[in-house]
């Protein structure tokens, strides 16, 4: 059945674990997402990007997400807008039957500019003022995803900071967030510890210079009661890169958050952490793989179960790791 997020969150506190949220933009995606949930017996957070909704179409995508839940109605599942761009596409993300937004407001409207925190104060209140109204959970974000390798801003959605930014611009401000959590009552908080979105997220295996977990751990210590929310964690796994290399594919050498120290997060109030580019990677790889080795194959259900089986074990193995199994 469909639950709320903050319920949800809640529990993963409560009970010390977390809860791995993943992208979706296919039926492939959603089958091994829910088949991987129900195996290993945990709670799911489904979210779609803008991206999403362009690919598959609103419609399209509230009803895979509708499927899952009438599939397994034993699993409680979240369905929830990532990095809404501004309060009109969370409040069209709830009229479609999100659970839950994010209001992203750590980029200013023009979409290449960090945005003011007074600016990101206004747009978030507004989202919580009409969400709560009605019962949807709020995760808001508070500094700029980048990397403290290059200094970069990423650019999810091709949108994103232009220029070099400061060490300070690119981690979450742990008396900012004090301030801002109680001004605006989020429900999460999703902070910049030096993870970016997709592949490229580290030239080496992280250290604690370029994964600042104890930036996370300073939040944590003045937010002892919030939900935090990590994006750009997907660990980008070796042996998956190793076979898209092998099987064609050309990506250079990249390493993620490894899964560790995403264990490590969840120990200091980390509760959702978002993947979308492992997905792709266990998918691109077992597809690459299947069509080497069956030239002679062109039934698309044949290579996308493939791609599916992949996807399904990368999950199943964050649930595993971030103790969400077995609290279905
Ligand atoms: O936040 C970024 C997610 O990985 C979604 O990516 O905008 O390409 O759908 P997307
Ligand atoms: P990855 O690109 O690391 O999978 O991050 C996904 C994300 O943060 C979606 O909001
Ligand atoms: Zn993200």
């Amino acid at each position: 059945s469909i639950v709320s997020m903050r319920q949800l969150l809640d529990h993963a506190a409560e009970n010390g674990y977390g809860l791995p949220a993943f992208n979706v933009n296919n039926l492939e995606q959603v089958q091994a997402i829910m088949e991987a949930a129900s195996e290993v017996d945990s709670p799911v957070i489904m979210q779609a990007s803008a991206g999403a909704r362009r690919y598959a179409g609103e419609p399209f995508l509230r009803h895979l997400i509708e499927a899952a839940v009438e599939a397994y109605p034993e699993i409680p599942v979240v369905m929830h807008q990532d990095h809404g761009q501004s309060p009109a596409v969370c409040m069209t993300a709830i009229r479609s039957g999100f659970s839950s937004v994010m209001m992203d407001g750590s980029l200013m409207p023009d979409g290449k500019t960090a945005a003011t925190y007074e600016y990101n104060l206004d747009v978030t209140k507004e989202v919580v003022r009409f969400s709560h109204a009605v019962g949807i959970t709020v995760e808001a974000e508070l500094g700029v995803l980048g990397s403290l390798e290059t200094m970069k801003a990423d650019k999810e959605d091709g949108i994103g900071a232009e220029g070099t930014m400061t060490r300070e611009q690119l981690l979450t401000n742990p008396d900012q967030a004090v301030d801002f959590v109680r001004e605006t009552q989020c429900d999460a908080l999703a902070i910049a510890i030096g993870t970016s979105h997709g592949a490229y997220k580290f030239t080496r295996k992280p250290t604690g210079d370029i994964l600042a977990i104890d930036r996370l751990k300073e939040i944590h210590a003045r937010l002892p009661n919030t939900h935090l929310v990590m994006h750009g964690s997907s660990s980008v796994p070796q042996e998956l890169l190793a076979i898209i290399r092998e099987f064609g594919g050309d990506i250079r050498e990249t390493y993620g958050v490894p899964v560790e120290e995403l264990q490590e997060s969840i120990k200091f109030g980390v509760r959702k952490i978002n993947i979308d580019t492992d997905i792709r990677l266990a998918m691109t790889a077992a597809i690459r793989r299947y069509l080497a080795q069956n030239p002679s194959r062109f039934d698309p259900r044949e290579y996308l179960k493939a791609a599916k089986e992949e996807a399904k074990k990368m999950c199943m193995s964050r649930y595993i790791a971030f103790g969400s199994a077995g609290q279905a």
